[in-house]
């Protein structure tokens, strides 16, 4: 899962700039997206999963750890779980502005496990016997778990030392 958490922690550290709905709001006045998503914090974030997925799938032989593929595989399951972590979070604001909360508003659960379900449905749609060898029903069940724990941890970190504008 580390190439679908790393997005979120790298796109608030390097997130600011062109928001990447340019500003634009519907005609009821909410946001596309909000200020919050940012092209250079879906970039980087992406990036930044890919980067450590590929340093992961260099040592996992060694330490007798499942891979991520090679070749096409790997790149479609690196892509899905980075990509697909950014673009869950962004679905998820999405919607967020629909329902009328602003920008680090929090939407319970939504916010904790958005990118997880970003990343396994673009995983099932760019490799999905990758995604049903390594993730059987237990596995699922704890990173469900694990997740919003994780989650809630890395942002009071992250509010801490005033990277994050809110600690969830
Ligand atoms: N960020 C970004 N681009 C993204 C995702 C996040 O630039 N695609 C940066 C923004 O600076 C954002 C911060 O990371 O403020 C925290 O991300 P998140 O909690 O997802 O955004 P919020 O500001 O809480 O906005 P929202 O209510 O839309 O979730
Ligand atoms: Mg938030």
């Amino acid at each position: 899962m580390l190439p679908a958490y790393l997005p979120n922690n790298c796109a608030v550290l390097f997130g600011k700039g062109r928001p990447l709905d340019l500003g634009k709001s519907f005609r009821d006045h909410r946001r596309i997206l909000g200020d919050g998503k940012t092209f250079r914090g879906t970039i980087f974030g992406t990036l930044a999963g890919i980067f450590v997925g590929t340093g992961q799938n260099m040592i996992a032989p060694k330490f007798g750890l499942p891979s991520f593929g090679d070749g096409t595989e790997l790149i479609s399951v690196l892509v899905a779980l980075s990509f697909g972590a950014m673009l869950g979070d962004i679905v998820a604001s999405f919607f967020k502005r629909r329902m009328d909360l602003e920008r680090g508003e929090s939407l319970f659960l939504v916010d904790q496990l958005d990118f997880v379900f970003g990343s396994w449905i673009l995983l099932l749609l760019l490799a999905p016997s990758w995604f049903h060898l390594n993730f059987t029903p237990m596995m699922i069940i704890t990173v469900l778990i694990i997740t919003p724990i994780l989650h809630r941890l890395t942002n009071i970190v992250g509010y801490k030392i005033k990277a994050k504008k809110e600690p969830w």
